[in-house]
């Protein structure tokens, strides 16, 4: 299979797009994810990969809790933060509101449907990025809306791109 063919099987899906947070050590983190699923019925489970150019994902290794925040058609400017800029090099919760939730982590007031999940897995099959799984601990919901989905973001420049060689600074 070409890369170009599966690129456009992905894209055809158009996978609605998530901010993941987490905090560990006093240190808070989060960016957008577009790779993340229900794994698991019974128990009800919930996956996500975590590139490993991030600093979401340094900070992730070290934390028990990760909030899987979905993204609505009109959070376009919180995707460009969490999205296009890294924890690198600023503090993406800067003028934000937030609440610490389980474990710390920090819950977006912006971003009322979400799911918080303790960590339980973590497996590298040597790919740019790594599957965290985790237990559903807390869900919240708001009004009914429309996801942002990858379409709606196909234009921006992730602020790490997977495979980042400076990653890590
Ligand atoms: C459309 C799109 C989808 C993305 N999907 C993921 C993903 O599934 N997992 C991930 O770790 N990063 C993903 N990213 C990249 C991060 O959101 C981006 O590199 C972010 O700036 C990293 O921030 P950080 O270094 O503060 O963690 C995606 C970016 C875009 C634009």
């Amino acid at each position: 299979v070409t890369t170009d063919a599966f690129d456009r099987w992905i894209a055809a899906l158009d996978a609605p797009m998530v901010v993941v947070t987490t905090a560990a050590g006093g240190v808070r983190a989060g960016c957008m994810v577009g790779f993340h699923a229900q794994s698991s019925i019974e128990p009800r489970r919930l996956a996500v990969w975590l590139s490993k150019a991030n600093h979401t994902y340094r900070v992730a290794l070290h934390a028990t809790h990760l909030a899987v925040h979905a993204l609505t058609a009109d959070d376009r400017d919180l995707a460009e933060r969490f999205g296009g800029e890294t924890g690198d090099a600023l503090d993406k919760f800067a003028g934000l509101a937030w609440a610490p939730g389980p474990g710390g982590v920090p819950l977006l007031d912006a971003l009322p449907h979400r799911t918080v999940v303790r960590r339980l897995t973590l497996l590298d099959d040597g790919g740019d990025h790594v599957l965290a799984v985790g237990e559903p601990v807390a869900t919240g919901t708001g009004p009914p809306f429309r996801p942002l989905r990858l379409h709606d973001v196909a234009d921006l420049r992730p602020g790490h791109e997977a495979g980042d060689a400076d990653a890590g600074g």
